[in-house]
């Protein structure tokens, strides 16, 4: 099962990927990992794999398009059933989208639908949340609007920084990303009409 990851830094979602799929709990094959950073960690973590890997700096782009057009074709040369997002740190355009539609998967660490965008943590701290989490969702044009999948949430304490917070929630993170990707690999999970449809129910 060809799945391809991007990612534009540590790569700790991915290593659980990996790791799922090397301890057979997850049938997968990772074909590659492509960065918008040359520099991710995430890309070594691919290479001790012996996963390829690709990094196409948008930086030298004319534009988002082109960017999007190469990272398109770089992501088609492998056919994969499935794309993830794992901390790829990119605005996707419309032609993208729609052309990965129902089979690409975003991790955004927040309770969407609030807190889209960055600092999150910070955010749900500086808005005295009880609450925090994280969500896995289909990838739509809109950035982190996309039909969610699943979530899972973690209490915020008393004395709770973005720090400690991010911890929490990216132990979440390396359990409920893993579960999406099993769930559409076993062809449970499907995207109809922009609403998740899990095991047969919607
Ligand atoms: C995660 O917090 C994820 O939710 C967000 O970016 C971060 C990626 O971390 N989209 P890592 O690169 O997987 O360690």
């Amino acid at each position: 099962f060809p799945i391809v990851v991007l990612i534009s830094g540590s790569g700790s979602n991915l290593q659980a990927l990996i790791d799922q799929s090397l301890q057979g709990e997850l049938d997968i094959n990772i074909c590659a990992v492509i960065s918008n950073k040359a520099d991710a960690y995430g890309l070594e973590r691919a290479k001790l794999a012996g996963i390829a890997t690709h990094a196409l700096n948008h930086k030298s782009f004319g534009s988002r398009e082109e960017f999007d057009s190469e990272l398109q074709k770089t992501i088609d040369q492998y056919q994969p059933k499935l794309v993830v997002l794992a901390g790829f740190m990119r605005i996707l355009t419309e032609t993208f989208t729609k052309h990965f539609e129902g089979r690409m998967l975003n991790i955004h660490p927040s309770l969407l639908p609030k807190y889209k965008g960055l600092n999150t943590h910070q955010r749900a701290i500086d808005a005295n949340d009880t609450k925090h989490g994280v969500s896995v969702h289909f990838v739509s044009s809109e950035l982190d609007a996309g039909a969610i999948i699943l979530q899972a949430s973690t209490s915020i304490e008393k004395e709770e920084t973005a720090e400690t917070l991010a911890v929490k929630v990216h132990a979440l993170e390396y359990i409920i990303y893993p579960l999406a990707v099993k769930w559409f690999r076993e062809d449970r999970l499907t995207l109809h009409n922009g609403h998740v449809i899990l095991d047969g129910e919607t």
